[in-house]
């Protein structure tokens, strides 16, 4: 089959060539991808992999061969899925439990983008509690991840407060999306907020701490900055009204069930209630393009691989 292998002689790291097509466990179903979306993460995991490899996270496309066990869907769903590789190839093998349907109409490109950056948004928001009514601060959120967290943030009834380095350029876009308030930093905005979460780590994390009110909570979900985190004497002290407060370490696999959050956040994806903000969607001939822009931070919002 056709796959985005790994080849370190490469400026990417990668190349379209050929690997071989991997046979489903009895928990596995074979899917037939149509669409995969690329995070940093799948990158600096494909830079550690022998040459040939297949890496690749999340992906979407057809079932063609059914979990033996029983314990998939049909031949012929359109799914979403999850692998800690295998991902960037024509075909791949799931298991069950890391799979999501879709409505058969689902833009497979859209609902790519949900097994990592939705889902992580859809987990961190849960972490953090029930949102209606509160404030909801959002850091990195011209990202993947950020751009879904403001999104159900303002589903669940909360006010997103969008954290973006270019509120100028950003800010109409992040409005668009449900966010009440852009600013450059969490410093600007002058308000209390009960949830922070953060994309971005570092200064800025700790920034976005002095925000928190009495019980508020910091998802610490991503770690873009190259800076540590250092809070300064007395910043982790409690008054009045700003006791209580937590600092969450935070993965979006969380032992919950991934199949109905994959399917549910596909329908809303499907039904227009969610955008997945894809700024980059080509061919995978073209995938050199969306890796550079990756690697340079100049992507904001999803890229989107098409197999064709
Ligand atoms: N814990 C988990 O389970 C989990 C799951 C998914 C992702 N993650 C992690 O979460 C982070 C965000 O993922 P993503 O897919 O949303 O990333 P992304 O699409 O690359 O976007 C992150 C956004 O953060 C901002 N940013 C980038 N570098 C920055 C820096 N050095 N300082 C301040 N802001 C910066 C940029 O926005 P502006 O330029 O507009 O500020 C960018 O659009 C990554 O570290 C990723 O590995 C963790």
């Amino acid at each position: 089959m056709r796959a985005l292998i790994v080849d370190h002689a490469q400026p990417s790291g990668l190349r379209l060539g050929t690997a071989a097509q991997p046979a489903p466990r009895p928990d596995e179903v074979l899917v037939k991808v149509a669409a995969f979306a690329l995070n940093a993460g799948d990158l600096a995991t494909a830079r550690g992999l022998k040459d040939g490899s297949v890496a690749g996270w999340e992906a979407a496309g057809h079932v063609v061969e059914e979990a033996s066990d029983g314990s998939g869907p049909a031949v012929g769903t359109a799914v979403t899925t999850f692998g800690h590789g295998g991902g960037w190839a024509e075909y791949r093998t799931v298991n069950t439990a890391m799979l999501g349907a879709a409505p058969k109409d689902a833009d497979l490109g859209a609902i790519s983008t949900v097994p990592v950056s939705a889902n992580s948004a859809l987990r961190a928001l849960r972490r953090s509690g029930p949102a209606l009514g509160r404030r909801i601060m959002i850091t990195g959120a011209t990202g993947g991840v950020g751009r879904y967290a403001i999104q159900l943030a303002h589903l669940a009834g909360a006010r997103p407060i969008a954290v973006t380095r270019s509120p100028e350029r950003f800010g109409a876009e992040l409005r668009d999306l449900g966010a009440q308030v852009v600013v450059a930093d969490p410093a600007d905005y002058q308000d209390t907020v009960h949830t922070v979460i953060d994309t971005v780590g570092g200064p800025l994390l700790v920034r976005a701490f002095d925000r928190l009110n009495t019980c508020g909570v910091l998802i610490a979900l991503g770690h873009l900055a190259t800076e540590e985190e250092s809070f300064p004497p007395g910043a982790l002290m409690a008054t009045p009204d700003r006791n209580n407060r937590a600092v969450v370490s935070f993965h979006q696999f969380d032992g919950t069930a991934l199949p109905p959050d994959f399917t549910w956040l596909s329908e809303q994806l499907a039904g227009g209630v969610l955008q997945p903000s894809i700024a980059w969607r080509k061919s995978w001939q073209h995938v050199e393009e969306a890796i550079t822009a990756l690697r340079d931070g100049t992507l904001h919002g999803k890229a989107v691989a098409e197999l064709d």
